[in-house]
């Protein structure tokens, strides 16, 4: 079970009520953190978006594995995107990396994947049977006739199809092409800013609340159509649009929001 925390701002309390105001501070979303924790027991936290080391005491104090990937605001302030990765991964109960060691140029900071064994005495126990994958979907374009908000890479994204085939498949050279060995665990991708095709659902075909626009990239970055080559990515969860909180399914992928957690970033009062 994996307990996905979005879009924390550590400030000011904003949208809630006009009399929580008065004694809403940080701690309320710390001890939001701690309540989820508590009556969920997830067995990873994945952080889609940091704010202050404050934002990990909670997942730090529960002894639960917890990673995290960079937002679009983790650059603002006194360190750089890689400062503040760098930081992160050496934080205590983390399994966060800054970048896969086997890979020399990638854009970005905080691009890693992690395997779930299977259980110990089951046929499984030497197998991967869930592979996470995490991005840096970086913070604005740097492209000046491009506006808006940064992507997902072509370095990350061969980073991402070399690694999703390592773990799957075992090619074989056939007359009709290769054909894979074998059924390659499933796979969950997690990053910060949604992808254009989220944009690809109304209420008629979409699970959940959709309260604001979808506020991606303003090109293709080509990345949706790799995760469906590689096949084995079931479902991708971001943050960013802090009052959308839904999943949708396109191609086969479910693509899914975390709606903004806590009293402090914008959001819905109440
Ligand atoms: C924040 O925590 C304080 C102290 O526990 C509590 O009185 C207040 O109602 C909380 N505010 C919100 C918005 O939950
Ligand atoms: C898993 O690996 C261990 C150590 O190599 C081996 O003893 C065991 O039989 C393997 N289990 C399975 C299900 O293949
Ligand atoms: C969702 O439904 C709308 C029509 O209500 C349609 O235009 C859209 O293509 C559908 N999206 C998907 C992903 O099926």
């Amino acid at each position: 079970k994996i307990f996905q925390i979005a879009d924390l701002h550590f400030a000011h309390c904003l949208d809630v009520l006009p009399s929580q105001y008065a004694s809403c501070s940080d701690l309320n979303t710390t001890a939001f953190i701690q309540r989820i924790i508590l009556s969920e027991k997830p067995n990873l936290i994945v952080f889609t978006a940091k704010s202050m080391g404050a934002a990990f005491a909670p997942a730090i104090a529960s002894y639960i594995p917890w990673v995290a990937v960079l937002g679009n605001h983790d650059q603002e302030g006194s360190l750089s995107r890689e400062g503040v990765m760098k930081y992160i991964a050496g934080m205590k109960n983390t399994l966060s990396v800054v970048n896969p060691p086997e890979v020399h140029i990638i854009d970005g900071f905080g691009n890693y994947n992690l395997e779930v064994g299977g259980v110990e005495g089951t046929d499984f126990e030497n197998k991967s049977v869930l592979n996470l994958y995490f991005l840096d979907s970086g913070d604005y374009s740097k492209v000046p006739f491009i506006p808006g908000y940064g992507w997902i890479k072509p370095s990350q994204q061969l980073w991402f199809q070399r690694t999703s085939q390592s773990l799957g498949y075992s090619f074989t050279s056939y007359m009709n092409g290769p054909v894979p060995q074998k059924e390659p665990a499933p796979g969950l991708a997690y990053f910060h800013i949604p992808l254009p095709k989220y944009a690809s659902f109304d209420s008629s075909n979409f699970t959940g609340v959709k309260q604001e626009g979808i506020s991606s990239n303003s090109v293709n970055s080509g990345f949706f159509t790799t995760l469906i080559e590689a096949g084995d990515v079931k479902a991708v969860f971001t943050g960013h649009d802090h009052v959308n909180d839904f999943c949708g399914k396109l191609t086969g992928i479910h693509l899914c929001y975390a709606g903004g957690f806590g009293y402090h970033a914008y959001g819905k009062a109440g």
